[in-house]
């Protein structure tokens, strides 16, 4: 089979990494990829948003399946017209993925289908909004309707910063993104990610993971794309897991088909576990990235066969299975992150890897021969473990085998699971 991967980050490499030891493969192209990539795929120069030059690319190529990565090109409506030139493509169409294009959206299809969330409103001018903020006083959480790159999002733990936020976005803070707000109900809990795959009709249940969004330590300083991540999430527990597939994942797939909109790829729900049980953040509708990283080090099937079943309708034939054991990954970031930072800075070494450990690139570049940092993100150093903490410590010892001057990470990942782990009673 071959199969056109599209994305450049850590997540990608991930996939690239596994698709790459599918017996099924045949050829494994990615667009645009990067250095690490490159060693599980053959890169291609092609640009994403040139739908036409995709396209081309794939009838050349006669590729048998093409997976998208990144939530820009679904949101632009690249697996619509792909589709319609006849390819299998792993990712939701466009109409689909307004459930992470627009967060108003999700919460509609959550209330006509009875799917657990926090109550909301939606709002296309500042002065309802406000006025609804100070009838339900704080804690609140003030969200910019469209994709504002992870930044749109305000818990707020006054009414003053709740107003604050409602001007922020109606003053043009996330552009486009902020012409609606959506003002919801604070959750109160631990958080997790869950992921499921869809065929439009059959969920095929993946994996958990929790990711670190703060920059710092104990979870401190500013929001990131993720600083870390750990599977499975021992929060969610086999029942936690079996009520999100009932209460949140099986009434998505039957409202969206019966909306018009089958969802057809990952969902990526961000849950939070609150006294009543699971309840919805949010649905991303791509892969996690770091959380991803975490998944496919996890994942024993062959990915190629189930992305391929999601993408043709033959889920229900499908099954995942997966090792008990722990996957951590530790996110290296270039210094400034996720404020300014320096670009092309070298990185002089990379450490040897072991069975049960992978290097993944997110943010490299290969500039006259010298491998250089480009992103915020760059490095993702992850490692499995029979515990979280022996997960913790292999990750750490290829974090320290690192030679990359402009780089820092948070050196706490998995302090939860680790705490659970040594007070199993008391957490
Ligand atoms: P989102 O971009 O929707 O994932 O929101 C970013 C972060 O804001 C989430 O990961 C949560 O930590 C937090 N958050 C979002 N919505 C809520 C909510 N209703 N209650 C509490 N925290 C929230
Ligand atoms: N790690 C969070 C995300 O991929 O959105």
């Amino acid at each position: 089979m071959k199969v056109l991967l599209i994305g450049s980050g850590g997540r990608e490499h991930a996939l690239a990494w596994k698709l790459a030891q599918s017996p099924l493969l045949t050829r494994l192209y990615a667009a645009p990829g990067n250095p690490g990539i490159g060693q599980a795929a053959e890169l291609v120069q092609l640009a994403v948003e040139d739908h036409a030059a995709v396209l081309a690319f794939c009838r050349e190529m006669a590729i048998d399946l093409v997976v998208i990565g990144p939530e820009a090109p679904l949101v632009a409506g690249l697996a619509d017209d792909l589709r319609a030139g006849g390819f299998a493509v792993f990712g939701p169409s466009r109409a689909a993925a307004q459930l992470e294009g627009s967060k108003g959206f999700t919460k509609d299809i959550c209330a006509r289908y009875n799917i657990p969330t926090g109550a909301y409103r939606r709002f296309t001018a500042a002065e309802p909004a406000k006025a609804y903020i100070r009838d339900e006083g704080a804690p609140i959480v003030v969200k910019a309707d469209g994709l504002a790159a992870g930044k749109g999002v305000t818990v707020a733990m006054t009414v003053d910063e709740a107003l604050a936020a409602v001007d922020d976005c109606f003053a043009g803070a996330f552009g486009e993104a902020g012409a609606e707000v959506v003002v919801e109900a604070y959750l109160d809990g631990e958080e997790a990610s869950f992921f499921c795959l869809s065929d439009g009709k059959t969920a095929l249940a993946l994996a958990t993971a929790q990711d670190h969004k703060r920059v710092g330590d104990g979870d401190t300083g500013p929001n990131t794309g993720g600083m870390g991540a750990y599977s499975p999430a021992p929060v969610m527990t086999p029942d936690l897991v079996e009520r999100t597939m009932r209460e949140i994942i099986e009434p998505t797939i039957s409202g969206m088909a019966e909306s018009g909109h089958p969802f057809t790829g990952v969902f990526f729900a961000g849950l939070m576990i609150t006294q009543k049980g699971p309840e919805l953040i949010e649905y991303n509708v791509r892969f996690g990235d770091p959380e991803t990283q975490v998944l496919m080090m996890r994942l024993k099937s062959d990915l190629l066969p189930i992305l391929h079943a999601a993408a043709t309708q033959r889920l229900d034939q499908v099954s995942a299975e997966w090792h008990d054991a722990t996957a951590l990954t530790v996110v290296m970031a270039s210094r400034g992150y996720p404020g300014a930072y320096r670009k092309d800075t070298p990185i002089a070494a990379l450490p040897d890897t072991q069975e049960g450990e992978m290097v993944f690139h997110a943010g490299t570049a290969r500039k006259d021969g010298q491998l250089v940092a480009t992103g915020g993100r760059v490095l993702n150093l992850t490692a499995m473990g029979e515990t979280v903490a022996e997960a913790k410590a292999r990750a750490y010892a290829l974090v320290d085998g690192v030679d990359w001057e402009n780089g820092f990470c948070r050196r706490d990942i998995g302090w939860r699971a680790i705490a659970r782990e040594a007070e199993p009673n008391k957490v």
